[in-house]
């Protein structure tokens, strides 16, 4: 066990007022670093191995990150910032994919606690039901940051969340869409995962404009599950009804799900970015090109390089800093105007 000096014993007091002994002298036999590993499944509750047990000394920083799944590019690009990030710093990344179900992250955040892992992260599938799961982190002194969505949970089961202000990414949509259309539109909504903080979020966001747009309606709103496949699965069946030909915008809570609209609304015979307007979230490069072939008219961005702050997060811990219950980090919005000059710029 490393000796500390008198700025370390400080940091130790607030993390062991903060979290218990137990956890405290976890984190100390963790102090050492090494190269980095990563251990993934898709097995719910299997959240991997460390192999041979290395000497106090030599023990790398042992993190449980449990994802979502796979479902949109803009997860990959989350997943691939958190490993990578894992990788450089010399962190032992037990990474844990519930394909889209709370169950298997359930699972696999118990499975972290059984393991004793020096940190938990996870980004919650929907907002509820995470209590007696989070409080079996706490009662075993394990801190969990949360990481992109938000749980509904009392704030002391978590120590801080990083991700994007989600109500301010659907504000911002409407915005563009109320500037655009002179604040006149008949829209089709594609929500994401329902019960999901984006999915909640997004909504009641771009709600809020139009509480203040009295010509812009919501004529039909389903769920697309953020994946190309059902947002173009819904759009098809929608155009085939006569709602469907009355419509002008289409407003998805991700692009995964407005480029699968993209197709179907050309296959039925219609012009994607001028007979049905597209707005969607997240701004992932394939989003950029569409735009640029003038189907998509904008993106609001919300970043999935959320692999630096999460680690840097947790050195915060480890070094007994207070951190903020919530870090925003900012989104912008890019519409057709910019995208050639910024699809360049892309890094996801
Ligand atoms: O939680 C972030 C959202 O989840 C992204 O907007 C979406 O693409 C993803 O699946």
């Amino acid at each position: 066990m490393p000796a500390l000096g008198p700025e370390g014993r400080e940091s130790m007091k607030i993390t062991m007022h903060r979290w218990s002994i137990g956890a405290a002298l976890a984190l100390l036999i963790a102090a050492g670093c090494g190269s980095g590993s990563t251990s993934t499944t898709t097995e719910p509750g299997a959240a991997g191995t460390t192999g041979t047990t290395p000497a106090p000394s030599d023990k790398k920083l042992v993190v449980g990150f449990s994802q979502i799944g796979a479902e949109s590019a803009w997860r990959t690009a989350n997943t691939e910032s958190i490993k990578s990030e894992a990788a450089a710093r010399g962190i032992d990344l037990k990474f844990s994919d519930a394909q889209q179900k709370q169950d298997n992250q359930i699972k696999s955040i118990k499975t972290f606690i059984a393991q004793k892992v020096d940190y938990i992260a996870f980004s919650p599938v929907v907002e509820t039901g995470w209590g007696p799961v989070l409080q079996e982190a706490k009662a075993a002194g394990i801190p969990v940051i949360v990481s992109d969505r938000r749980p509904d949970v009392p704030e002391d089961l978590y120590v801080t969340f990083i991700g994007a202000d989600f109500i301010k990414e659907g504000e911002m949509a409407a915005e563009w869409l109320a500037k655009k259309t002179g604040g006149k539109a008949v829209i089709a909504e594609l929500t994401g995962t329902p019960g999901s903080a984006p999915a909640n979020d997004r909504k009641k966001g771009f709600e809020n404009i139009l509480a203040k747009n009295p010509g812009m309606k919501i004529a039909f709103s389903q769920t697309g599950e953020f994946t190309r496949a059902k947002g173009k699965e819904v759009m098809e069946a929608l155009l085939k009804t006569p709602k469907g030909a009355e419509i002008n915008v289409l407003f998805a809570h991700n692009d995964d799900m407005a480029l699968g609209a993209i197709q179907a609304i050309e296959e039925a015979g219609k012009k994607p970015g001028k007979d049905i307007l597209v707005v969607s979230i997240d701004g992932v490069k394939d989003a950029f090109v569409a735009m640029t072939e003038g189907k998509l008219n904008c993106t609001v961005e919300c970043n999935p390089l959320l692999g630096p702050p999460l680690f840097d997060a947790i050195e915060k811990i480890r070094k007994g800093e207070t951190l903020p219950k919530r870090t925003i980090i900012p989104d912008g919005v890019f519409d057709e105007a910019v995208a050639a000059k910024e699809l360049p710029n892309r890094k996801y």
